[in-house]
């Protein structure tokens, strides 16, 4: 499992981190128009977090989504943000590697969940649960830690809230430790692991997904011409994360 304790201890600090103009610009633009029409869609969010995504999910007209996280902290927070504004999410606590039967949906979501794997069995079986909720024909979209470039040290996206440093050496499995940068010289880190980006394909292709492929971080022009000129270059040339798509 990955680890869900470090998040009971930093959730609220992993919240305030996802409020960057990144998270909404780029990671949710790309994976919500991959996402394409969701009016009326089931959907399961593993590694729902407090519900970042299944509260925007729902607001976008899914009829139900089922968020899974394995921290108690992040699933009291989504609890939280639904007794306060109510949209219909609903909250599991668990381990998705250990998920029983969920139930069927159209779509999966699984934000930065694939890169808490620790072993390649356990990413195996991160697919596998994520290919048996999907009705077939049914979508799995996600966004991950997205690493092609060989590079092992620091990658700085301070501009964006966070530093990448790892994998050390460059192996499979090898952690990668994400700084996140918060106002008032406040920050906290968290550990993920290194996949190659054909490894993750390669996994969910044998867990039986007929085609899975990565895009790119992308920015709505309305959102490049709000911010300074160049303001999201460095993301979207380097793309330390990218959005995945694989159809059952
Ligand atoms: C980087 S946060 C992302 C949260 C949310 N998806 C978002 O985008 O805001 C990663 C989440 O994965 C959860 N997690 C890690 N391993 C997990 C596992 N095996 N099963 C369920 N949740 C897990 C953590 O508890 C944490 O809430």
């Amino acid at each position: 499992m990955g680890e869900p304790a470090e998040y009971d201890r930093i959730g609220d600090r992993y919240s305030e981190a996802k409020q960057q103009p990144f998270r909404i610009c780029l990671e949710a633009y790309t994976l919500e128009r991959l996402a394409g029409d969701i009016a009326g869609a089931r959907i399961v969010d593993f590694a729902c977090g407090d519900g970042f995504y299944s509260r925007r999910l729902m607001r976008r007209g899914a009829a139900e989504t089922l968020g899974i996280d394995a921290s108690a902290e992040m699933i009291a927070l989504g609890r939280r943000a639904e007794a306060m504004d109510p949209l219909g999410c609903r909250y599991a606590h668990g381990d998705v590697a250990g998920s029983g039967e969920l139930g069927t949906f159209d779509l999966a979501v699984a934000a930065y969940l694939f890169n808490y794997a620790s072993t390649r069995h356990e990413l195996r079986r991160f697919c596998k649960v994520a290919f048996q909720s999907l009705r077939p024909g049914g979508r799995l979209l996600g966004v991950n830690d997205f690493t092609d470039d060989g590079a092992s040290g620091v990658r700085d996206f301070s501009a964006h809230g966070f530093r990448k440093t790892g994998p050390e050496p460059c192996v499979e499995g090898t952690p990668i430790t994400y700084e996140f940068i918060l106002p008032e010289g406040r920050s906290f880190a968290i550990t993920n692991y290194f996949w190659r980006p054909e490894t993750y394909v390669a996994e969910l292709r044998a867990a039986g997904f007929a085609s899975a492929a990565w895009h790119p971080f992308a920015v709505s022009e309305e959102d490049r011409d709000a911010f300074p000129t160049d303001f999201f270059a460095d993301l979207l040339l380097r793309q330390p994360l990218a959005a995945f798509e694989a159809r059952r």
